[in-house]
């Protein structure tokens, strides 16, 4: 175990060495001429923004940061990062139009409302906005179709305050459905010729997500933003995040008792029943409960029993070695063995951005 300033031991390591193989994977892939934006919202999909995001410019693996609000951008600012970085959310109230200017984070513009808001704020305080601005292809989430963007551009440019920095989209089916795809990537390369026929040369065009860059070409533009691919969470690339923790009660059931809440499970025979110090209340979540197993000593244990707040119950009958103290992988590896985030997420019935970034903070994230 790692030197923890904690006493439970539950912690989660964030291999830093896999972020970068990552994130010099998806440079290759995106080629040399595109931009890399390494998403960091949700506290990094639980990794941790402030240590992934300064890992990444420290090593300068990334152009970039992706963040979901003004705060998060701050939180930011605040742990050192100087880089550019891109608010991806609608910014509302527009007050936070200000505090976003002010500390130079890069505010996304999907109507022309909040274009008047921006330049109106820029304009006041003297400073540049730099603004993105989002097309709607498809997503249906937040973003305007051509005719507004061609608004909102003559709006922005017209401001004498505000910069369009880039014009982008985001798409909704890019692990799937191609012909969804090719209609949001034609749309988006129409309206980006459309908008650079009005004289603006310099600005950044991005659509693609991590599967939209490995899986069309096309979509790469002049930058790619990723998450998924950049923590390993997909195919090809590294897991970063290693989820632990250790066996803190033993004990041996008749066969007959029940373990746990509910009492869902019901010894088939005499069993050997680790207790681990993780529940729902780390992100280890119900849906677990008698499905999801755990390694320990190499060998895969079935979870018994419901997943409690702070604890769950492992089925450690076989792991002659098991004892209290013994360390248990949730999400990771040990030996030949592995349990990864995507293979919790579809016994949830969810996706592994979930699963990760259900995480909560009360387990540590301890860096590598
Ligand atoms: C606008 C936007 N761009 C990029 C990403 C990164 O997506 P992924 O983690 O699939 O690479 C996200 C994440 O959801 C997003 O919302």
């Amino acid at each position: 175990m790692p030197n923890l300033k904690f006493f439970r031991p539950t912690w989660a390591e964030i291999r830093l060495s896999a972020l970068r193989t990552n994130l010099l994977k998806i440079q290759t892939i995106a080629g040399p001429r595109a931009k890399v934006m390494f998403v960091v919202k949700a506290d990094a999909y639980g990794h941790g923004a402030a240590e992934t995001a300064r890992f990444a410019e420290r090593e300068k693996l990334a152009w970039g940061f992706g963040v979901s609000s003004v705060e998060e951008g701050l939180a930011l600012r605040d742990s050192g990062i100087v880089s550019p970085i891109l608010i991806l959310g609608s910014l509302y109230p527009f007050e936070s139009f200000v505090e976003a200017i002010n500390r130079g984070l890069m505010v996304t513009i999907s109507s022309l409302d909040a274009a008047r808001q921006v330049a109106e704020a820029s304009r006041s305080l003297g400073k540049k906005a730099v603004c993105h601005i989002k097309l709607e292809t498809g997503m249906g989430r937040i973003g305007a179709r051509r005719p507004s963007v061609m608004k909102i551009f003559e709006e922005l440019a017209g401001s004498g305050s505000a910069e369009i920095g880039g014009l982008y989209t985001h798409l909704a089916c890019a692990d799937g459905d191609p012909g969804f795809t090719a209609e949001q990537l034609r749309y988006f390369s129409e309206t980006a010729a459309a908008v650079a026929g009005r004289g603006s040369g310099g600005l950044i065009r991005h659509a693609a997500n991590s599967a939209g860059l490995l899986n069309y070409p096309e979509s790469r533009w002049d930058m790619v933003r990723v998450g998924l691919a950049a923590y390993g969470l997909m195919e090809g690339f590294e897991p970063a995040l290693s989820w632990k923790t250790r066996v803190v009660f033993m004990k041996t059931v008749r066969e007959g008792s029940y373990v746990s809440y509910g009492k869902s499970f019901k010894a088939p025979r005499p069993m050997k029943v680790a207790t681990i110090p993780a529940g729902y209340g780390d992100g280890y979540i119900r849906r677990f409960s008698n499905a999801a197993s755990v390694l320990l000593a190499g060998k895969r244990c079935p979870v018994i029993g419901n997943v409690t707040m702070d604890m769950t119950m492992v089925d450690v009958t076989d792991v002659k070695d098991a004892a209290v103290g013994s360390e248990v992988t949730l999400i990771g590896s040990q030996g030949n063995e592995s349990v990864g985030a995507r293979e919790l997420a579809d016994l949830a019935g969810t996706i592994p951005y979930e699963v990760v970034t259900l995480i909560t903070s009360r387990v540590p994230r301890i860096y590598i």
